[in-house]
Formats: structure tokens, sequence, C-alpha cells
């Protein structure tokens, strides 16, 4: 036991790479509050197969995923780093707070409002509809307080602290009700070809998506043909100029330095030099994060190891948290044998 603070978060395993957007919005935060709270880092595998995906791909895009979580700076055996599907206890929460959770009440969740339309109605799964409660499930399960995540995630932190109430005053007290922990500068990295839309893994076009094991030199285009503006100044203005705003953003998180000393440091140059800046900055970082992910990667079984060592601690603490669950709402406990 410690008396750290329980920490939970978790990205989906949907593509072979990270986006800049996932590195900034969460793992660079999380790498930050690893060290004084107690952390829980998922893959969500469960989570990524609601809307189609090649089970191939699946499996190599969660390893990768792991790997890229211990590249970026999450330190394994500080940090519980685990595959979901191998703590079946998500799974059985889940549906326990399904049957608290109102069909209206899921219908307004607007990620599942944008995906349905996305992938058309005919693609569009029960699984889709229960994505939030089962990442209420996730959170719950293991007693956490703060829940890491960028502005995406805002509305799915708030529906599991109704669900968590809701079974807390119906079946008496059993989760803790949980916090997001959002950075409002960098909570929304946008994309470099249309930077009023979220940077995202499933954008249409991946000409404005910078991917963390993208060759350093298609990064260093990709933010040389960033959008701009025919203005000219460097200065950051969210409203009128979204795509110098989106570029210093990323830069001022990724170099850690103020807006404003990016400001007078390109003040009078243009967007060339901004943007030369930039891609040394991410291809400097993202350089020898790809190069220990290939390392990684050169060792699955070593990785697999890892992996179930820290699934069977995840499961540890979630499997005391169902049981309790079960007993609250009158499931008859399963006889010893
Ligand atoms: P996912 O995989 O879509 O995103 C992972 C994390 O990256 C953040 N993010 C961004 N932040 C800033 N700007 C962006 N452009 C950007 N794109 C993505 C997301 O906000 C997220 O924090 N449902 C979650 C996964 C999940 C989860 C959980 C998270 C499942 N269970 C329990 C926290 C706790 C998701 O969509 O991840």
């Amino acid at each position: 036991m410690t008396d750290k603070t329980r920490l939970y978060s978790g990205m989906q395993p949907s593509a072979e790479s990270l986006q800049l957007g996932n590195y900034i919005g969460a793992l660079l935060n999380w790498k930050k509050l690893q060290e004084a709270n107690d952390a829980f880092f998922s893959i969500v595998d469960l989570h990524a197969i609601t809307v189609a995906q090649d089970p191939a791909l699946l499996r190599s895009n969660t390893r990768r995923t792991a790997a890229q979580y211990i590249a970026a700076g999450i330190d394994p055996s500080a940090s519980t780093l685990y595959v979901q599907s191998h703590v079946p206890a998500h799974a059985e929460l889940a549906w326990l707070l399904n049957t608290i959770t109102g069909f209206g009440e899921a219908s307004r969740m607007t990620q599942f409002k944008d995906k349905s339309l996305r992938h058309g109605s005919d693609s569009v799964t029960v699984g889709l509809f229960a994505y939030p409660v089962l990442m209420a499930a996730d959170i719950l399960l293991y007693d956490a307080k703060i829940v890491p995540v960028g502005e995406d995630q805002r509305q799915h932190v708030e529906l599991t602290r109704d669900l968590a109430a809701r079974f807390n005053s119906r079946f008496g007290e059993t989760f803790v009700i949980p916090e997001a922990d959002i950075v409002k500068e960098t909570a929304k990295i946008y994309d470099l070809q249309n930077p009023t839309s979220k940077m995202s893994k499933s954008a249409e076009s991946h000409a404005g998506v910078i991917w963390v094991l993208d060759e350093p030199s298609v990064t260093a285009k990709k933010i040389m043909r960033a959008v701009t503006d025919a203005d000219g100044g460097v200065v950051f203005d969210r409203e009128n100029k979204p795509g110098v705003a989106n570029l210093l953003t990323i830069y001022s998180v990724m170099a850690n330095r103020s807006i404003s000393s990016l400001e007078d440091e390109y003040a009078g140059r243009g967007y060339g030099d901004l943007k030369k800046g930039l891609a040394e900055v991410v291809t400097g970082t993202f350089g020898p994060i790809r190069e220990r992910v290939l390392e990684l990667l050169a060792d699955p079984a070593e990785l697999d190891r890892l992996l179930a060592q820290n699934a069977d601690r995840a499961a540890e603490v979630a499997n005391v948290t169902l049981a309790k669950a079960y007993d609250r709402v009158g499931l008859l406990p399963r006889p010893r044998r």
C-alpha cells in the first residue's frame, strides 16, 4: 500500500504510432505526474475494438503503444503499465455499470455522436455506444482520484463521476469519485493542415498529423508545410491566427519555453524560421524515442514479460474493487473450491 494519490489514464492502440496530440496532451503530463502519484497507465485494446481493427495489426499496435509509453518516459517499475484486456475485471465492472447507465445519458456523448457520423450508422455497434461506460470501469476499478487526459475526454470523465455517485448512493459507498486533470494550454493540439480541428489518429488526411514514430525527415516536411496565414507575424492569437498559435503551443511545450520568449525570438523573422526551429525541437525529441521504441520492439518476449508482470499488479487492485461492487449489487459470492 502507498499513501500516494491514485492516478489512472490510458490510450487506444488504434494506430501504428501515437500522434503529437497524444504525446503533448497526455504522455508528457503522465510522465510528470507519475513520480508524485501511484499511477496506472493502460493500453486500452478493448476500447480500440469498438471500431473495426485488423487482428494482426491490433496485436502489433498494442506492443508498439506499450513501447512508446516506455520510450517516452513512463517507468514500468514505478508506474503500472499494462494491457486492459489482460485484466478481465474491466469488462466485468463495465457490465455492472451498463446496468445503471441511462440510454439517453449514453446517447449524449459527443465522441459517440462524432464517431457514429464518421463511420456511418451501419457500422455503429453497441460496443461503440458503451465505450464511455468501459472507460468509467477502467477508472473506478483503481479508486483513481486523478485522470490526466486531453479536453476531448472531459465528458467521459464527467459520466464516470455521475456513474460512481449513482452507484454509491444506490448500493453504498464503493467508488472514489475521480477528477479529470486537463492542462489548459495543451488540452487540444490541432491538425497542422486544419488548425481548427483536433489532431487525431483517425483524421481523414494524415498531412497535418505528426506521428511520434515517423522518420524525422517526414516530420520536418509536415511542419514546414503547416498552414499559417498571410499576416506574417509570429504572435499568439488563437482566434485570428490558429495555425501560428498551434505551432507556438507545440514549440513552447516541447522546448519547455514560454510563448512570449518564442514570440520575442521570432519577431520579424517570419514563419519559415519558426517552423524550422520547431522541426528541430520535435525531431530532436521524437528521434531518440523512435530509436528506443525500435530497441524495445526487437525483444517482444521481454516486453510481454513486463506487461504480464504489470497486469498482475493491476489485477490485484482491480479484483478487490470488483468483488466489492459485485457484493454490493447482491451477486452471490462464488463458492471457493
Ligand atoms: P485516445 O487514445 O483517443 O487518446 C489518448 C489521450 O490523448 C489525448 N489526445 C489529445 N490531447 C490533446 N490534443 C489532441 N489533439 C489529442 N488527441 C488525443 C486524449 O485526450 C487522451 O487523453 N478514451 C480514451 C482512452 C481511455 C482512457 C481510459 C483515458 C480509455 N479508458 C481511462 C483515461 C482513463 C481515449 O480516447 O484515448
